[in-house]
């Protein structure tokens, strides 16, 4: 039986220690603003959006809202954004991908101003993160961390195995697993055995995107898994990319979908947003 790593619960002590911090703010007479830019109408980018406006709204953070039709030109979304990298009243922005096909992801990203890149995605904040610098961090992995961390749950020391190299998840999260001292691996599709790899992991997080992927054999007896999925299964409801009834028996601790790293990485963008408004 596996201690269930309550994401929702956590969560919301994060959000309540931000919104203290917003008063205190408000105070001195300082307002948290951030900018959510939504290209598109697809639905799960809106349920994704009107979740992050949600929190801002509970924290007290005010959120203004963009959003651009499906064929927006690239330069009139660039025009929009170096817009808000010059107002002074707005602390972060965040444009939610993915975007259009005809719009380079990249280069909206670089013309964000590191200083209000709240996700954690421009070169320079990674480049920060990579030699171990102040910055913005990447909000699933940084909540990845904080669960665990306030799950009294120890990563020094620890074999971690990430499996996924995306540039959101993978990539920052073996950055922050060795800045806490665990030994890191990074694997992927193209990984030849994952099986025994993953069978390494103390620590194992997945992020693959395919529904109920992990199931016992992959995983060794007591670790802890940290699942990123967001699926559908079969029916059509949420699930991981871990097979939650298979693995929980076997792991020491696991966090559920929904409910487990989802909201934490909410949580994580409004404490970037603080962090952005400091
Ligand atoms: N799309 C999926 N995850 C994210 C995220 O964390 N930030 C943004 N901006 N878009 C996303």
């Amino acid at each position: 039986m596996a201690m269930i790593i309550d994401g929702k619960k956590i969560s919301g002590e994060i959000k309540d220690e931000v919104k203290a911090k917003v008063e205190q703010l408000k105070e001195q007479g300082k307002e948290v603003v951030l900018a959510v830019v939504q290209v598109g109408t697809d639905p799960a980018s809106t349920v994704y959006v009107n979740n992050k406006k949600k929190a801002c709204a509970y924290v007290g953070i005010r959120s203004l809202s963009y959003e651009l039709p499906e064929t927006v030109s690239q330069e009139e979304l660039l025009s929009l954004v170096q817009e808000l990298n010059e107002k002074k009243d707005v602390n972060g922005i965040l444009v939610q991908l993915p975007l259009p096909r005809h719009i380079d992801e990249d280069k909206v990203i670089m013309t964000i101003s590191p200083e209000k890149d709240v996700d954690g995605f421009h070169p320079q904040n990674v480049g920060n993160l990579s030699i171990g610098r102040k910055g913005f961090v990447s909000c699933t992995p940084a909540g990845i961390i904080q669960l665990l961390k306030r799950s009294g749950i120890t990563i020094e020391g620890k074999e971690c195995v990430i499996v996924g190299r995306s540039n959101i998840v993978g990539k920052p999260m073996a950055m922050l697993l060795i800045q806490e001292n665990g030994t890191v691996t990074v694997s992927h599709s193209r990984t030849k055995d994952l099986k025994e790899v993953t069978n390494r992991a103390d620590i194992l997080v997945a992020a693959i995107g395919k529904a109920k992927f992990f199931t016992a054999e992959y995983v060794k007896e007591g670790a802890v898994v940290i699942d990123v999925g967001m699926n559908r299964d079969e029916n059509g409801k949420l699930c991981g990319d871990v097979d939650f009834d298979s693995v929980e028996p076997k792991a020491g601790a696991i966090t559920p979908v929904p409910g487990g790293v989802g909201p934490m990485t909410i949580a994580m963008l409004m404490t970037n947003c603080v962090e952005a408004a400091e």
